[in-house]
């Protein structure tokens, strides 16, 4: 039920998997609260960290006392990417990883994220150049491949064990697929088969039969869960407790729902600052709204509030049918 690095363990082995701007440190730090093995910053452009463009280095940003989390770089310069490395490192990441599965064309159209698929000198370049700026394990994220004529996850993958790279997630869709269709777990196996490190399985794995059949179709040292884990912040600890039959997390409902995303407000808030901590958490919102199926009028008040006190006094009724409407 765990994975062991060197000198670190992830238990259980599941994993939450870096989303630009949805696991940002408020969202890890109450995934991380119901249970999981490691939690994933957002992809952080290397070099824009390092220069200190607006907004960036709080996507690295860690707390204090966190011991579950990585931080996630992208780049295609080894020069920047060893940099941010170090500075990562330097602000208590325990694992970094390396994005080489992002297919926005943004992040592709500047060769980095999945394009690296396409170029393994480079990618390898990148990867020897972190393995050697710091002393934390290094992990890497990919996909497939590029396209189903070119799935060249294992050799990526063997490539950069060679270097150092003490962990793979794979997300079971080739660059080309962006999310579409559905991810081909068994599509891991091969990777798996030819890696003598851990491989994570990632995509559309979203509560524990899908984990289960991922991990039997794959070969899988463990499971990465995104999507699943929105507006369910317990779902890795689901997942983990079908796995091993750990003890369930405690699934808040009814008002104990209504604190649990209140105090996950107010820590966005107090993170990015009342005017944009409003707009980052309406995603949240949202599918807190989905989990507790909430009327579409009461939805759209929620979601156009303007200040903070009129989200907290809309949440009761939103989220927790039994609520009596404030005076
Ligand atoms: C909104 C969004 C943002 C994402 N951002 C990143 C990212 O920053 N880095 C990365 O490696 N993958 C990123 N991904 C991909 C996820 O980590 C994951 O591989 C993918 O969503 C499949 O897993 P899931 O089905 O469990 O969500 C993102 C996915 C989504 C939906």
């Amino acid at each position: 039920m765990s994975i062991r690095l060197a000198h670190q363990e992830i238990a259980p082995n599941v994993v939450l998997a870096p989303m630009a701007g949805i696991t940002d440190l408020p969202f890890r730090r109450l995934v991380s609260r119901f249970g999981a093995g490691l939690v994933v910053s957002e992809m952080v452009a290397s070099q824009e960290m390092v220069q200190a463009k607006p907004g960036v280095r709080e996507r690295a940003e860690l707390g204090f006392g966190e011991t579950r989390s990585a931080v996630q770089l992208a780049g295609r310069d080894p020069y920047w990417i060893a940099e941010a490395a170090r500075m990562v490192e330097a602000n208590g990441a325990r694992i970094i990883d390396i994005n080489m599965g992002c297919p926005a064309k943004k992040v592709v159209g500047g060769l980095s994220g999945s394009a690296l698929m396409r170029d393994l000198d480079l990618a390898l370049r990148l990867v020897e150049a972190v393995v050697a700026a710091v002393s934390v394990p290094v992990t890497l994220k990919t996909r497939l491949g590029w396209d189903h004529d070119c799935l060249n996850a294992s050799e990526l993958g063997s490539r950069a064990a060679d270097a150092g790279v003490q962990m793979l997630t794979v997300h079971g869709r080739t660059r080309c697929q962006f999310y579409k269709g559905r991810a081909d777990w068994a599509a891991i196996a091969p990777v798996v088969d030819a890696l003598d490190i851990p491989v994570l399985a990632n995509g559309d794995i979203c509560n524990g039969p899908d984990a289960r059949a991922a991990l039997a179709a794959s070969g899988a040292a463990g499971v990465m869960v995104g999507r699943g884990a929105q507006g369910r912040p317990w779902a890795l600890a689901e997942i983990a407790t079908d796995l091993h039959g750990q003890p369930a997390p405690q699934v808040p409902e009814g008002r104990d729902f209504v604190d649990m995303v209140e105090d996950h407000h107010k820590d966005m808030l107090g993170f990015y600052g009342a005017s944009l901590g409003l707009r980052v958490a309406r995603k949240h919102l949202g599918w807190y709204m989905d989990t507790a199926n909430t009327p579409a009028a009461l939805r759209r008040e929620v979601l156009t509030a303007a200040a903070p006190a009129q989200v907290h006094a809309l949440l009761p009724l939103a989220l927790d049918a039994h609520a009596e409407m404030a005076a």
